[in-house]
């Protein structure tokens, strides 16, 4: 039911940004505060028995549910962002994109050693920038909880690329 609800609501944006990428626009979803709520009560539902410590958002469009998510479990937020944004002193990982290379930033507070992380992005493409995410929350002493997607774009494989770092996955649609 969410996931069909999900899938009409998002719109594909065919040569954007590039030429032969077809992009999966996620803002009409957020038109919908009905689809918001039930998005957030189905990520809720499916990580109950995760225990969750804090929420990573991934720059840009992650914080949008990520924020949410995170307010709804009564548990911090941390934003992960990309290169020069961040005004505290910052710790990065440089990681490939499905179109192009980039590099992800967090504070060097942001995690404390041993809090268990759920990384949260609206979409799963090859799971590079997720990786990243992982390396860099890890380096600092987190422990990955798991990931949580609102759609993935299946022929990519990043699932297959995500899976050795934890087993707890949640992915809304496909
Ligand atoms: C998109 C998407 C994910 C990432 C997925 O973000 O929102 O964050 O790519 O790709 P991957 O699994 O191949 O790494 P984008 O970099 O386009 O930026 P935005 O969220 O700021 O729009
Ligand atoms: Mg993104």
């Amino acid at each position: 039911m969410i996931t069909k609800q999900i899938k009409s609501a998002i719109r594909d944006i065919p040569d954007f940004p590039k030429p032969g990428i077809i992009f999966k626009d996620i803002t009409p979803i957020l038109k919908y505060p009905v689809l918001c709520t039930n998005i957030i009560g189905a990520f809720v539902e499916q990580l109950k028995g995760t225990q969750i410590d804090i929420i990573a958002g991934i720059e840009s469009r992650g914080f949008l549910f990520g924020l949410m998510l995170a307010t709804k479990l009564g548990i911090p937020f941390v934003p992960i962002r990309k290169a020069g944004k961040l005004p505290f002193t910052i710790k990065q990982k440089a990681y490939k994109l499905e179109y192009g290379t980039a590099i992800i930033e967090c504070h060097t507070d942001a995690f404390e050693p041993g809090q268990r992380v759920l990384i949260h992005d609206d979409l799963l493409a090859t799971g590079g920038t997720v990786t990243a995410a992982s390396e860099l929350i890890a380096e600092m002493g987190g422990i990955i909880a798991g990931f949580s997607f609102v759609v993935e774009l299946g022929f990519l494989k990043g699932r297959e690329r995500i899976a050795p770092i934890s087993d707890t996955l949640v992915i809304l649609a496909q």
